[in-house]
């Protein structure tokens, strides 16, 4: 089999984040400090990939381009395929065509997560050669995916993007093994009602034209990053794998469970309850950080009570007189009190925010 290649789609338009995407694209939200885009290069490079195309959007390309850099960090080679408008991921394979030439390749959408990584699926793609592999899971909300009927337990036999009325609750995971043959089946193939090429109808017409779609039933668990409670939940899921590791320094601090305590982070009379992770150069002090919270680099808090939360590097929280939790905070967010103050706060605040509260 001529090299496997891998496909990363980067670009689109993030709009359930907003207003974190407004500033900063989706894929590189960070879960568990690290953003999510990470996981699906490390899952490539750990299946042996050595060549990763990375679609970009022209708002948020450069940003992505360097964060990832050349790849030289994950031990592989990136090239960066700009996607002029987000027209739908068959024609994000098809911008990437001149990069994936006769290569059969793993496609990857930059806003998933998938626990266990790709190597199973690359080993039966090669052992089995169908002419694509698609992974599915059962899911409560079928409408918000593309959904799958299979006829037993091995043949795709239909593929609908995001039906009112969904048939099963089989939802197309979005990570999708290809051979060449998808490039004509995205040529063959008119824009969905929402105005896009879709994957699932051009896959559709490799099962409608005779060629072999097999499915796999993911066994581990997979996330679509794209909204705040999703975030939340991809999240917990890492934070609960975390190994424990105390790099900074503590100064009449307590630190309980599975918590990592980056290098050059100090914290002062504060609780840690994990699972969590503290980034590098944050400072802590006279605060409760509870289970599931992800606080990135240069993070400061104060006399606060945290739990359940992102907060993204630089962003600050002071003299909270109550407890925040299910939060997602972006970079440089300042959160302080002002003179009156309510009980309860829940906050989704974009990057370079400011929040003085009542
Ligand atoms: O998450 C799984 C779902 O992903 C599947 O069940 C659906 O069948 C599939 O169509 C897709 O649905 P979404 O509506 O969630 O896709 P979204 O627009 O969020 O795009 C997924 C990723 O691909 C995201 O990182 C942005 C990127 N993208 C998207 C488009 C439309 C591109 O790079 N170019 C594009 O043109």
């Amino acid at each position: 089999m001529n090299e496997l290649r891998g496909l990363i789609l980067s670009g689109g338009k993030g709009t359930r984040l907003r207003p974190i995407t407004h500033t900063s694209a989706k894929q590189l939200v960070p879960v568990a400090n690290k953003p999510v885009l990470f996981y699906g290069i490390e899952a490539m490079a750990s299946a042996g990939i050595r060549q990763i195309g990375i679609i970009i959007a022209p708002e948020t390309g450069d940003e992505i381009r360097e964060v990832a850099g050349d790849g030289s960090q994950f031990g592989v080679e990136i090239t960066y395929i700009p996607q002029a408008e987000p027209l739908g991921l068959a024609h994000a394979v098809l911008t990437a065509e001149p990069f994936l030439g006769d290569h059969p390749f793993v496609m990857y959408l930059g806003d998933n997560l998938l626990q266990g990584g790709i190597e199973d699926l690359v080993s039966a793609f090669r052992a089995n050669e169908p002419d694509a592999l698609i992974l599915l899971t059962q899911v409560d909300d079928p409408e918000n995916y593309g959904v799958a009927e299979l006829d037993g337990d091995n043949t795709v036999t239909r593929l609908v993007e995001k039906p009112k009325e969904p048939a099963t609750d089989l939802a197309l995971v979005g990570v999708y093994m290809f051979t060449p043959g998808i490039h004509d089946a995205a040529r063959a193939i008119e824009p969905s009602p929402r105005g896009e090429l879709e994957i699932t109808d051009a896959i559709q017409h490799l099962v409608d034209t005779g060629q072999r779609v097999e499915p796999h039933v993911v066994r581990g668990w997979w996330k679509d990053t794209g909204r705040l409670d999703d975030m939340l939940e991809a999240n917990r899921l890492i934070l609960d794998a975390l190994e424990p590791r105390i790099d900074g320094d503590l100064v009449d601090s307590t630190v309980e469970g599975r918590v990592i305590v980056e290098e050059g982070a100090t914290l002062i009379r504060a609780t840690v309850r994990g699972p969590a992770v503290i980034g590098a150069g944050a400072r802590l002090t006279d605060c409760y950080i509870g289970p599931y919270t992800a606080i990135d680099a240069d993070v400061e808090i104060q006399n606060a009570e945290i739990e359940h939360s992102i907060l993204l590097a630089g962003s600050s929280v002071r003299n909270l007189d109550g407890r925040m939790e299910s939060s997602l905070l972006g970079r440089n967010v300042r959160i302080h009190p002002a003179p009156r103050q309510p009980r309860a706060f829940r906050f989704m605040v974009g990057d370079n925010s400011e929040i003085g509260i009542l």
